[in-house]
């Protein structure tokens, strides 16, 4: 029996960028953690990202990611596929008819060609081992590849070049917060952005910039859609809820990449949502050890908690007027649908849909805290924060899911395929 008086109902929220650690880092994450964190916030969609180890370049990883997540899944789940360049560039047709809902390209990372895994710092390892990202002509081959195909290229955008130059004339070892801001400038970002529209623009393949940050790359993607450019962005709760001046009070708890900026950086992206040039938020949830967080801003990895708290923040959001009912439920899951090929089923109330709902008591309140999250390595940049709103209840498939932060009943989330033909027609 579901009592809904006095709630928003919307369709079951999405988080389309979650990185579960699993398999190959489940000490800082698992599946089973991620995708029961999703629920208990609220979720009822977790969209994996591919650079768990080894990383997702293949159709035979991605078969056996579908076959081992399933076991595991509290919520419905999507998986995402991993470009390379030339290393996969045969592969990813293939990722695309096997349902991924989209492949990322992370523009400055290598992979290690051993195990597999994503290379976040490459400045110091030894560079037989490394597989770079691809040079911008390679990097237009996958373009027209996957625009051959109808598919979404993704990409992390942040230029190695400019890192790598950024770094260099630091001088010195990265310290402080605003260390960190010089090593890994804005410009990265936005030159990235604008390389990619660029080629999009030339193939007319759609591309998507995960985990948008600053108002510089804002600005290009304004520009570039103005111009009739096929590209669509991203951002999270972090670059919408923390600056720069929480990195005093967090410490390397506020460590992500790219980076969290200014104010005026977070007011952009805000402005952004609101007219369209954001479609979509997902949390970039991507756990480390608690004590991994603890080693200070130049040696703390990257990345932080988010899958449990993007409903919660963003429900916070919306009570105070920061986005309407209407565009909470498309950034959060309509628009995101949409755009991972996961529409009619996902995203909508309608038929055709498959029953998966989010209750919000927007009268009510939340709280964070360390102790009640269900990450593995419970460690959040918003513990203590009092949130306005709350979300009380999560239906999946037409049963309860989740109420008041805790399951209601067993694990029953499956894979969903992407299927861009489809949501396209
Ligand atoms: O901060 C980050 N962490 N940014 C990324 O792009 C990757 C992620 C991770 O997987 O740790
Ligand atoms: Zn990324
Ligand atoms: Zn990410």
């Amino acid at each position: 029996h579901l009592d809904a008086s006095g709630q928003l109902v919307f369709p079951g929220f999405i988080d389309p960028h979650v990185h579960s650690r699993d398999p190959g880092a489940t000490h800082k994450e698992t599946f089973h953690h991620s995708t029961l964190g999703a629920l208990c916030g609220g979720t009822t969609t977790v969209l994996e990202m591919p650079n768990a180890v080894p990383a997702v370049t293949d159709v035979a990883t991605f078969e056996r990611r579908r076959a081992e997540h399933g076991e595991k899944a509290w919520v419905d789940f999507g998986l995402w596929g991993m470009a390379l360049g030339p290393a996969n560039l045969n592969e990813i047709i293939g990722l695309h008819r096997a349902g991924a809902v989209a492949v990322k390209f992370f523009w400055g990372y290598a992979l290690d060609r051993r195990t597999k895994g994503l290379v976040y710092d490459f400045s110091a390892a030894p560079p037989d081992s490394l597989l770079l990202p691809p040079e911008n002509g390679e990097v237009l081959e996958m373009f027209r590849e996957v625009a051959s195909y109808g598919g979404v290229l993704a990409a992390h955008c942040e230029d190695r070049h400019i890192l790598a130059r950024s770094a260099e004339l630091l001088g010195h070892p990265i310290s402080t917060y605003d260390d960190l801001l010089a090593a890994r400038p804005a410009a990265a970002e936005a030159t990235s952005i604008a390389v990619g529209a660029q080629f999009a623009r030339l193939t007319g393949c759609r591309f998507h910039v995960v985990h948008m940050a600053s108002a510089e790359g804002t600005r290009v993607v304004r520009e570039a859609r103005a111009a009739g450019v096929p590209i669509t962005a991203e951002t999270c709760p972090h670059y919408l809820t923390l600056t720069d001046r929480d990195a005093a009070r967090l410490g390397p708890a506020i460590k992500v990449y790219p980076p969290v900026r200014t104010g005026a950086d977070q007011e952009a992206l805000w402005a952004a949502i609101g007219d369209g040039v954001i479609s979509s938020i997902g949390s970039d949830h991507a756990p480390h050890l608690v004590e991994e967080k603890m080693l200070g801003f130049g040696q703390a990895p990257a990345g932080g908690l988010g899958v449990e708290t993007l409903a919660p923040l963003m429900v916070d959001a919306m009570v105070r007027g920061r986005l309407s009912p209407v565009r909470l439920a498309q950034v959060l899951s309509s628009s995101t649908a949409a755009l991972y090929g996961l529409w009619p089923r996902k995203g909508a109330v309608r038929p055709g849909a498959d029953a998966d709902l989010t209750l919000v008591d927007p009268s009510g309140g939340h709280s964070i805290s360390h102790d009640r999250m269900h990450a593995l390595n419970p460690v959040t940049a918003w513990d203590g924060w009092t949130l306005r709103g709350r979300v009380t209840t999560a239906v999946l498939g037409g049963e309860v899911a989740m109420r008041d932060g805790e399951p209601v009943g067993g694990r029953r989330g499956r894979f969903v395929a992407a299927d861009h033909a489809r949501s396209r027609g």
